[in-house]
């Protein structure tokens, strides 16, 4: 990653819900980047699941680069492209430390970097009111062109978090979003995404609530890092929780998932958290959704021994625009292919989770059919003549009628 030689000895101050825990620090001669603790932080405020407070003072020291928690924020895809434009000639974007300096007081979950969380109410009222117009797709790029740097949030779609202004002290956050938007590369991206999401509502499944904007081309997912009183909410992807860079996103396996709930998950609902996963699972594979990889799922928690299956979110049938594509992770770490689920899959996808009283099948079944329904009534409000982003609706309504019948015997 890093292309240039180690600056001297350079530091960023750890914060967890606006408290100061512990300082990075990057070593002169090594490169190698060290995090400590402050002395008596509360064990509540730990910066990661995989990282508690601890008295040992180099317990977290030497990472060759961020320690992985510290990357589920880093820019990716047009946003990093968008802060390379801009920042390239004062800061050395592919240097992760100094990226997270930048946008590192405008994260997801509750760790920033560099000081507290610093909220920009009018930015977030104008990304609604972009969000909410018919040009919407448009209006959120020009927002995002001109400040990337205040959006310290991963994946490759375009996106930005934002909400309503709070009228006064006191009043409810609520419906803090983070708003996706199509690009012409991927027409149609917001509106299948939108439809996948209300599938996976609809089914039972803890699904990130989304609204679709007037003109279909951005929609908004309501954050499930904020609690319903403003309080920031621990989140930490699964990719990180396994102890592994954000580059290797798609070298995990469904197994990597449940270790991570059975390892750091609250135990009185790891069985409700494992069943979740597994309808979740089934549903990316009716949906052939190929990108639900290490980074689309975490874990949620106020306080770290309650940490649970956090809600499902980036759930789109990416086989519209590429009909080979293969899930993103195979079922086990030893297994080398990536397939699709047809029986013998899904009877070890109920062996490693351990539901061997689930009838799998017929959850398919019930998935397949929740997810035809409803993409089809969300298709109605867009006929194919409606533009790309209706007809890539409807293309994907076939993509996933054939994948209903794929695992029938
Ligand atoms: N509803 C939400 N509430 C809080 N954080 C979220 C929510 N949705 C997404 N995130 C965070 O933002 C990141 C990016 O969102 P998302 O995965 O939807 O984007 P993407 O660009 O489609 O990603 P990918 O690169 O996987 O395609 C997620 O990995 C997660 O860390
Ligand atoms: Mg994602």
């Amino acid at each position: 990653m890093r292309s240039r030689p180690p600056q001297h000895g350079r530091t960023l101050e750890v914060f967890v819900s606006d408290r100061r825990v512990g300082i990075l620090s990057e070593s002169p001669e090594t490169g190698l980047v060290d995090f400590d603790y402050e002395a008596e932080v509360n064990p509540d405020f730990a910066v990661s699941l995989t990282m508690p407070v601890v008295a040992e003072h180099d317990a977290y020291h030497e990472f060759n680069g961020l320690p992985p928690p510290f990357e589920i924020c880093l820019p990716e895809g047009l946003l990093l492209d968008l802060i390379r434009a801009r920042f390239a000639k004062h800061v050395e974007i592919d240097d992760d430390l100094s990226l997270l300096h930048l946008i590192g007081r405008h994260t997801v979950g509750r760790v920033t970097f560099g000081g507290p969380l610093a909220p920009d109410e009018e930015l977030d009222a104008r990304i609604l009111e972009a969000a909410r117009s018919d040009q919407s797709a448009q209006a959120l790029l020009d927002i995002l062109s001109t400040l990337p740097e205040r959006f310290g949030i991963s994946g490759v779609m375009p996106k930005m978090s934002g909400g309503p202004r709070q009228t006064r002290p006191g009043t409810l956050v609520r419906e803090k979003f983070i708003v996706k938007f199509d690009t012409h590369q991927y027409a149609g991206a917001s509106l299948i995404e939108h439809a996948c999401l209300q599938a996976c509502e609809r089914a039972g499944l803890n699904g990130a609530h989304s609204t679709l904007a007037p003109d279909a081309r951005s929609i908004r997912v309501r954050r499930f890092d904020l609690a319903q009183d403003g309080t920031r909410l621990g989140f930490e992807d699964a990719c990180a929780l396994s102890g592994l860079r954000r580059t290797g996103k798609y070298s995990g396996s469904v197994e990597h998932l449940v270790r991570m709930i059975r390892h750091y998950g609250d135990l009185s609902y790891q069985r409700e958290d494992l069943e979740m996963l597994l309808r979740a699972i089934v549903m990316n594979d009716v949906l052939r959704n190929g990108d639900a990889h290490l980074k689309n799922f975490g874990l949620l928690y106020g306080c770290i021994e309650r940490a649970r299956l956090a809600p499902i979110y980036d759930v789109l049938t990416t086989q519209i625009w590429l009909p080979r594509d293969t899930p993103a992770l195979s079922l086990r770490m030893s297994d080398e292919d990536k397939r699709w689920l047809d029986k013998a899959g899904m009877e070890d996808l109920v062996d490693l989770t351990g539901l061997w009283e689930i009838d799998v099948g017929r959850i398919r079944d019930e998935m397949a059919e929740i997810a035809v329904s409803t993409m089809q009534a969300i298709a109605k409000d867009h006929p194919p003549d409606a533009g790309p982003h209706a007809r890539a609706l409807h293309e994907a309504i076939a993509v996933v009628e054939r994948a209903a019948v794929s695992a029938r015997p």
